[in-house]
């Protein structure tokens, strides 16, 4: 725990929802965990809430899609700062931990900016990590063992995780039936082999079991009850074929439709597409 400046604002937490944290965790800014390495050193890293929690009225919501991130910085300042403070204060452990941190996210740094605040470039940097990982071994290599787009990636909205427990499939193209490890393969920044990566398929289990305990969140400001309540009798009647029921007993339909048909721009969706096809062969 070297890093000073960062360490300040690591742990300029706000309020939790629903979250107790305790020991190294404790008072931790909630994005934010503490870890061991595979290299048994303890580091800092940014767990699923940097994008799947936002803070309305100085509290953090688990779940919501985060709106206010800024991805539009070059992380390789990030890192090399990292590095320098490691370098500075670090044990040999912590110099080790930076300089991997350094050398991977250089790598994949063009693949992580968004063009505008809130909008989130994960779709590409999950791709960009896969790509330097040995499909048999998961061992990092350097080189790019996928060919990555050459336009800059196309920025996406982060969904809320209450439809979660509702939905067969993890995203909303329909692609990837609840295939959990998918998320493990997301997060392969550290993991250094096959065990290890099994290891946190396993935690995967534990983490999609409480993805599916969140309930949708009150919303925290007054609402109008006359307009809401005509606009519940124009959703239900026009909308919730498609966007699902609420309430007790809801449903989620999961339907697939055509771009012809929405009428939506669908150059995302291509994008996605043919980086897909390069796992799905
Ligand atoms: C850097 C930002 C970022 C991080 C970190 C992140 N996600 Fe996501 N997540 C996204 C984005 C963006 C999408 C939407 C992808 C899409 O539409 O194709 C998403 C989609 C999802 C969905 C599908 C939700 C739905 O209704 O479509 C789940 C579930 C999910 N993430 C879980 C996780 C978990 C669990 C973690 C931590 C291990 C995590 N995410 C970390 C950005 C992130
Ligand atoms: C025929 C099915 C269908 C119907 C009916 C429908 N939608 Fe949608 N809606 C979609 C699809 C598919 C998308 C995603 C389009 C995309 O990502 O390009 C969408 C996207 C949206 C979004 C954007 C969600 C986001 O996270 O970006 C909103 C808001 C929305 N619809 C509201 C409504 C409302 C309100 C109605 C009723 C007045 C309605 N929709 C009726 C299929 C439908």
């Amino acid at each position: 725990m070297w890093f000073p400046l960062a360490r300040t604002h690591l742990y300029d937490g706000v309020g939790l929802i629903g979250v107790e944290r305790t020991g190294d965790k404790a008072n931790l800014n909630y994005a934010c965990s503490v870890l061991n390495t595979p290299r048994v050193n303890k580091v800092f890293n940014f767990n699923c809430f940097y994008c799947h929690a936002e803070t309305v009225g100085g509290k953090a919501y688990l779940g919501l899609g985060n709106t206010t991130r800024d991805f539009t910085g070059d992380v390789r300042n990030v890192c090399d700062t990292v590095r320098a403070g490691a370098n500075l204060f670090g044990t040999p452990g912590e110099k080790e931990e930076a300089s991997i941190l350094q050398h991977r996210f250089a790598i994949a740094s063009d693949y992580m900016k968004s063009s505008t605040v809130g909008a989130n470039p994960s779709m590409t940097y999950v791709y960009a990590l896969m790509a330097h990982r040995d499909p048999a071994t998961l061992k990092w290599t350097d080189n790019r063992l996928l060919e990555m787009p050459t336009a800059p990636p196309l920025p996406v909205a982060v969904p809320p995780w209450w439809q979660m427990r509702k939905r067969k499939t993890l995203f909303a193209n329909g692609e990837l039936p609840l295939h959990w490890s998918f998320m493990t393969l997301a997060t392969l920044m550290g993991q250094e082999s096959p065990e290890q990566y099994a290891q946190s398929a396993e935690g995967f289990k534990k983490v999609k079991a409480f993805v599916e305990t969140l309930p949708p969140p009150e919303y925290p400001q007054a609402v109008n009850a006359s307009l809401a309540g005509q606009g519940k009798a124009v959703f239900e009647t026009t909308c919730s074929t498609c966007h699902g029921t609420y309430g007790s007993g809801g449903t989620y339909p999961e339907r697939v439709i055509p771009f012809s048909e929405i009428g939506t721009d669908r150059a995302l969706g291509d994008q996605q597409t043919k980086l897909d096809e390069r796992f799905v062969g």
